[in-house]
């Protein structure tokens, strides 16, 4: 049985590390998301569990012996202020979901692991589902070498933390795992319209992030005629709104400018580079959106007269989740009363690597409101742990 006070204990501890109020600002590879990960830790070692971090400072916690592992839990880091939900609650789920079976002594036939993945929303150098990534060799070769704004590179971050610097030696054989189970806020409004604690996930979007320098021409704001210019912010500013028209005119598609910059910045002079984030998702023919928003970048730069580049981070494609495990899943959360729907996500996860890594991977959504990335974001605690316990029968379904 999943013990309800608990979870909500946990849940009001964990939200104080990089929290304030009900927005927490945890991002990846930081100081607060390893204080995060210290404190799980220490709860489950607590449990007996074999606790260790590896080079990408993932967290695993591992229960039982030998044979092919269920690997179960989410990620701890979030955006720049963020919910207290989003990530951690799949943390603290995996935690009780195996914790009530420990508890009631359930034999274990295969061990099973909880992990949390650092730096899943990869706020601080724009490398999302960083830690999965390297475990399942998914990371490109370079990436060490990343830097933040203020010029710290992913290698040194991870040497701060007491890491090597090499997260590419976080790979692990897919083969080693049975199966990848993550529960996660929905952080859209479906279940909650549908009266509905919990779904089951049946397809990940594509998701492709990149960064644009956009290099036109500083010059006086004054004295420089509105033919004679190459202004990198106008330029930026034509693409960005090409990007929504785009999006809008494709089948479930969207793509953001979530971040701006303008070099050198000061209003008396004509921009002269600009620099933006591309968040591109589609649920069908990824590429298709991808390819027409780089072409539109080619078109606005030429014709105004400036140059672009892009700056690839990130390519996921569309992921469909393992049909057995979904229902696995689909069983566990009837056997808690409720008829879960199966969704298509339209946020990212960690999960999406071990599922294109061949490893038979299942999500369960937990009814949220109040949007997400934001303070707003909310799950109940009564939701919390339907989930926490539709979790635990899948997990004794699939390892005992
Ligand atoms: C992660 O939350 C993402 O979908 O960006
Ligand atoms: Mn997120
Ligand atoms: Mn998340």
């Amino acid at each position: 049985m999943i013990d309800r006070e608990r979870l909500e204990r946990r849940m009001t501890e964990l939200a104080r590390i990089g929290g304030q109020d009900t927005a927490v600002s945890r991002l990846g590879l930081s100081a607060d998301e390893q204080r995060a990960r210290d404190l799980v830790g220490a709860w489950l070692s607590k449990r007996g569990a074999h606790v260790r971090r590896d080079a990408a400072a993932n967290l695993f916690a591992r229960f039982g012996g030998e044979g092919k592992v269920i690997l179960v839990g989410s990620h701890l880091d979030s955006v720049p202020e963020g919910g207290r939900f989003d990530g951690a609650l799949g943390v603290l789920c995996a935690i009780e979901a195996v914790e009530s079976l420990v508890d009631a002594h359930v034999r274990l036939r295969r061990p099973v692991e909880v992990v949390a993945w650092a730096d899943e929303e990869g706020a601080r150098f724009g490398v999302g589902l960083f830690g999965s990534a390297a475990m399942f060799g998914r990371l490109a070769s370079s990436i060490g070498d990343r830097r933040d704004r203020d010029g710290v590179s992913i290698a040194e971050a991870l040497r701060a933390l007491g890491e090597r610097g090499d997260p590419a030696a976080a790979r692990r054989d897919p083969a080693e795992l049975a199966a990848y189970l993550e529960l996660h806020i929905e952080q859209g409004p479906r279940l909650e319209r549908a009266g509905l604690p919990l779904g089951v996930v049946s397809d990940i979007v594509g998701i492709y992030h990149a960064r644009v320098t956009i290099r036109g021409r500083a010059d006086h704001a004054g004295a420089t005629v509105m033919t004679a210019r190459a202004d990198a912010l106008a330029a930026a500013s034509e693409i960005v709104l090409a990007v929504e028209r785009i999006a809008r005119a494709r089948p479930d598609s969207v793509g953001t400018v979530g971040e701006i910059a303008v070099r050198p910045g000061a209003k008396n002079v004509v921009p002269g580079e600009s620099l933006f984030s591309l968040d591109l998702r589609a649920a069908r023919d990824h590429d298709g959106l991808v390819r027409e928003v780089l072409t539109s970048v080619t078109t606005i730069a030429g014709s105004r007269g400036v140059e672009a580049s892009v700056d690839e981070l990130a390519r996921v494609p569309v992921t469909s989740l393992d049909p057995k495990i979904r229902e696995v899943l689909r069983h566990a959360t009837r056997s808690v009363g409720v008829d879960a729907p199966e969704l298509v996500s339209g946020a990212g996860h960690d999960a999406q690597n071990p599922a294109l890594s061949g490893v038979p991977t299942g999500m369960i959504f937990v009814r949220s409101t109040g949007g997400s990335h934001t303070p707003r974001e909310f799950a109940s605690v009564d939701d919390a742990a339907l989930g926490a316990q539709a979790l635990a029968n899948a997990i004794r379904e699939l390892a005992s």
